[in-house]
């Protein structure tokens, strides 16, 4: 049977291709904490109506230096609530030395009776070092007067940061030149469930409340201070006590043996007009009201990453990913929250005349959040970065276009698909296999009858300068006959069940077990499952991607784990769950990164994350529809997922369900070929629609697409270096890269790579013929292709662009020098010597600036000074575009490094000047004449730039030069 169920489950999941089951999934209100937590909100959202607003019940007794900490930077206060007089808990704040200051705020029950303890591990997995430095006591200011605590930090002599405390009752203010930018417990709905055990018998319950109904009366009368207050009563807090110690959701018991310890944060924004952040969900990157009479979404944002089939193109629905973190945004200042929880979380989202505000709702674990002071969006990347860790540099191939379907089936097929594309012309690099290439979905053992020769398979791949990734998921075939199982079982590392026992459940593979990724003894372990002694059929041609590690649990609730199963250390699912996929992926990519020697760089997708997972590798946006409203959807999801770290992602090109149209497929292929992570996906029961099937002119747009994404790898490399070292997301919305200019705060559906200039806009519209585009910058923007020149003068910014099914807009702000390789191959790994085109926008003023990183794409050794990094400038000297272009090193490196020995031959091929008004009387390097075209412009309403093309120019794209271009 249960085999039976196996072979057709995929299938029964394939049908009935049209909507989210909205039963697997819970809503706010069928969750008892949401519930609980989120009803404080909605009687003092009542209570502010009627004029009668409770005031906080939670105060803060006098700070103290933390101990142990020997610094001015760090205090921690007594803080009471007046409803549970007899509980402590303790408030803690760090003033960090990341990030001019960011400030980070703790709370946690102390001298608890109970024998239990909340998770307070979510840092140790989110951040590099779980206690960031804290500042020194010299760049402080304390002063602490009459319930009143004053903490000035900040950049420079001028501390214009302050945190101010007000102790009674709670609320605490980050405040920049003295506007308030956060303000923690603005409408005191914070709360902190304290442990209590569970007591009572149904019966018993009625003569309880009475007893507690008495003691709230007393703490209401203490926390009545403003005149018109509601009374607050403690049994706002513990409604709905029944299911807060045993909850019964369908056929699943939570028994829940901790009883309740949630927590309700409220964050406000008063200067902030927009919010940005939480990912992942399908919603607009400007986050929208999910409350008030402007909501747009019924339901808060959830975080509690799950396996979400069919999911909608515009939902505040949990999705894949969790990354509680937030940018608040306005005309002057953006300021981020970094909610460092790892249980389920809801998020309200309220936008008002008075800015922003935010209530944020989760199951477990300590209070453990950081603000981020900015000021503008790049301060928060870098800032965040800080926290987090930056992305890693990811290999070369990984930038480049991946061909996956679920699933090639033999070997044969995966050495054709690939020369389909060589005889198509069109590029590859990677050939995915899902999870038919293992034997009964058992990862790691290969189906030799559709897979005789896997090694002769990867050699073969390899020989062309290709790669290939296979799946390996979490879920693990519980059976004796396959040793992952066996080894995982008597290592004593698998997830346990309530009772101790190990766990099992349904995946692909059937019945199933899971590794605990969060016990240490597991990980070494892991590491050597890859190890080419002991996967003996793999090669280092062979990477990896980690799927389901939501984790998916078929007959789960919510296709996923009970939250009472246990992890290392006894914690419960419940507190780690949104950090679980990212174990997993880490220690895969640790794998995968020392399986050789010297190691190579690590190439790992995943479809769950959280916090801190950009530093272990990609991520795709899941199981997508083949639709337009879906292709239309995700740009948002994109940015959204990026400005959190998340930023090498993409998603199914074409989508995975469904059997997309020609049209549809090209305007998915010009999407892909500008999403960080470019993969073509389909699930199983889709046509065959690899680019190399389609007729003309479907299989030329195609390969257009896909020519193009390799012509500009340079351009993304550049980002991805960015990302890597300086924490920046390799797509940019217009928020983070224009901060002032309002117009552009909401948009979502079109974005800039890195800070190359380059603007792109996806098509989403079925036969769209035109699109506008906003061009926030006051400088000229160049079609890439030169068709065109823009500019936008007039408010709003927008331009219209012609967009027949071949087109797309694809622009250069001016004042940009983009680096492309047009020399067409079949991989991205025989592009290594290929020479450049240096493409100058030339600016209003008449400059242009831009850069180049290059390394050996494989190895480790860029960490060891191996790369080249130029910087190219194109300076004015005179009118109509006479200027000098030059070359020089954009960060100290030694120029004599291997790599740069190894390409010290690779040429600048051609120079392209956009912008260029006059002809110029010569073009010299070294005094040299060189050889140029000149193309005038045309003036007009439709005008074309001129343009200044010199071939051939001489000169090594890693040297120092200059081309002087004359009037
Ligand atoms: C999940 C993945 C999908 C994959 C399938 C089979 O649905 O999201 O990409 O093809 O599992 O492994």
């Amino acid at each position: 049977m249960r085999l039976l169920l196996a072979a057709i489950l995929p299938l029964l999941l394939a049908v009935d291709v049209a909507a989210v089951k909205h039963e697997d999934f819970k809503e706010c209100h069928q969750t008892s904490f949401c519930r609980r937590l989120r009803s404080i909100a909605a009687r003092q959202e009542e209570a502010v109506a009627n004029g009668t607003a409770f005031a906080s019940p939670y105060s803060l007794g006098n700070p103290v230096a933390t101990p142990g900490t020997q610094s001015a930077a760090s205090w921690t206060f007594p803080l009471t609530s007046s409803l549970y007089p007899d509980i402590s808990f303790n408030l803690r704040v760090d003033v960090l030395a990341q990030g001019d200051g960011i400030v980070r705020i703790r709370a946690d029950e102390v001298d608890s009776a109970s024998q239990w303890k909340r998770y307070n591990e979510t840092a140790k997995w989110a951040l590099v070092d779980a206690e960031p430095n804290l500042a020194r006591s010299v760049d402080v200011q304390f002063a602490h007067v009459d319930g009143m605590t004053a903490i000035e930090y900040g950049p420079g002599p001028a501390q214009e940061l302050m945190l101010e405390i007000v102790h009674s009752p709670l609320k605490i203010t980050m405040k920049r030149d003295g506007m308030d930018q956060v303000v923690f417990n603005d409408r005191d709905l914070f709360h902190v469930e304290h442990y209590r055990a569970k007591q009572l018998d149904e019966g018993d319950e009625a003569e309880a409340e009475g007893t507690e109904a008495a003691s709230s009366e007393d703490a209401a009368q203490a926390v009545m201070q403003a005149p018109k207050a509601e009374k607050i009563d403690r049994s706002w807090f513990e409604e709905d006590d029944k299911d807060a110690f045993e909850e019964r959701w369908k056929k699943w018991t939570d028994t829940k043996p901790k009883g309740p310890e949630g927590f309700s944060l409220d964050f406000s924004f008063p200067n902030a007009d927009h919010i940005y952040g939480l990912p992942e969900h399908a919603s607009p990157l400007s986050l929208p009201s999910t409350k008030g009479e402007d909501a747009y979404y019924k339901e808060p944002y959830r975080l509690w990453n799950v396996d979400i089939f069919e999911y909608e193109a515009d939902s505040p629905m949990a999705l894949y990913g969790a990354v509680p973190l937030v940018h608040a945004h306005g005309k002057v200042n953006t300021v981020g929250v970094l909610n460092l929880v790892g249980s389920e979380t809801w998020v309200d989202v309220t936008h008002q005349p008075e800015g922003v505000r935010t209530h944020w709702v989760s199951e477990s674990g300590i209070v453990d959040f950081l603000i981020l002071p900015g000021r503008r969006p790049v301060d928060l990347f870098e800032q965040y970065a800080s926290l987090t860790g930056a992305a890693q540099m990811p290999p070369q191939f990984a930038t480049a276009y991946h061909q996956c379907r679920w699933n090639y089936n033999t070997q044969a097929e995966v050495i054709e698909v690939q020369d389909e594309f060589d005889k198509a012309d069109m590029p590859l690099d990677v050939t995915w296999l899902d999870i038919e290439y293992a034997e009964e979905h058992r990862y790691f053992d290969w189906d030799h009858k559709h897979f005789p020769e896997p090694k002769k398979m990867l050699d073969e791949v390899e020989a062309k300068g290709r790669k290939m990734v296979a799946i390996v998921d979490p879920h693990i075939k519980k059976t004796d006959s396959f040793r992952i199982y066996t080894d995982a079982r008597d290592l004593d590392v698998l997830v346990k069940k309530a009772d101790n026992s190990d766990f099992d459940g349904w995946c692909w593979t059937g019945s199933s077990v899971w590794v605990d990724f969060f016990n240490p003894k597991s990980w070494d372990w892991w590491t050597r499952m890859f190890s080419f002694n002991v996967w003996k059929e793999s090669s280092k041609a062979l990477f990896i991607w980690n799927d389901m590690n939501e984790p998916s649990v078929f007959d789960g609730p919510e296709i996923t784990m009970p939250k009472d199963n246990i992890h290392d250390g006894g914690w419960e699912h419940r507190d780690v769950h949104n950090i679980n996929g990212m174990m997993f992926h880490n220690q895969t990519q640790h794998a995968i990164t020392v399986r050789d020697t010297p190691e190579l760089r690590p190439f790992v997708l995943s479809r769950s994350f959280f916090a801190g997972s950009h530093r272990y590798g990609a991520v795709w946006i899941g199981d997508n529809l083949g639709t337009w409203d879906h292709l239309a959807g995700e740009t948002a999801v994109f940015l959204s997922n990026s400005i959190a770290g998340i930023s090498f992602v993409g998603s199914d090109v074409g989508g995975f369900f469904g059997n997309p149209t020609p049209e549809l497929l090209v305007r998915w292929y010009q999407a892909g070929a500008f999403m960080p992570f470019f993969r073509a996906h389909a699930h199983i029961d889709t046509k065959r629609r690899e680019p190399y099937l389609f007729e003309e002119p479907t299989r030329s747009y195609l390969r257009d697409a896909l020519r193009l994404r390799y012509a500009m790898l340079p351009v993304w490399y550049n980002a991805f270096h960015a990302a890597a070292t300086k924490g920046y997301p390799v797509i940019w919305p217009h928020y983070a890269l224009f901060p002032e200019d309002e117009g552009g705060f909401a948009i979502d559906d079109q974005y800039y790579i890195g800070d190359s200039g380059v603007l792109f806009k996806p098509v989403v519209a079925e036969g769209a013929q035109e699109s506008t585009v906003y061009l926030a910058a006051d400088q000229p923007y160049y079609d890439y292709f030169h068709r065109k020149l823009y500019y936008a003068s007039a408010k709003p910014r927008n331009i219209t662009i012609a967009t027949p099914l071949d087109q797309f807009p694809l622009l250069i702000e001016g004042g940009h020098i983009v680096p492309t390789r047009e020399r067409v191959r079949r991989t991205s790994s025989l592009m290594w010597q290929d020479p450049f085109t240096l493409t100058v926008a030339l600016g209003k003023d008449g400059s242009a600036t831009g850069q180049l990183y290059l390394d050996d794409g494989e190895t480790l050794a860029h960490t060891q000074g191996e790369f080249i990094h130029r910087r190219f400038s194109y300076t004015p000297t005179g009118k109509n575009g006479a200027g000098k272009l030059s070359s020089a090193a954009h960060v100290v490196y030694d120029g004599a490094n291997a790599w740069a020995q190894k390409i010290a031959h690779v040429k600048v091929e051609r120079i392209v000047i956009l912008g260029h008004e006059a002809a110029p009387s010569s073009v010299t390097v070294a005094g040299e004449a060189v050889q140029f075209e000149y193309t005038k412009p045309v003036k007009g309403r439709e005008p074309v730039p001129g343009k200044v093309v010199i071939k051939n120019p001489g000169i090594k794209v890693g040297a120092d030069w200059e081309v002087v271009v004359a009037a």
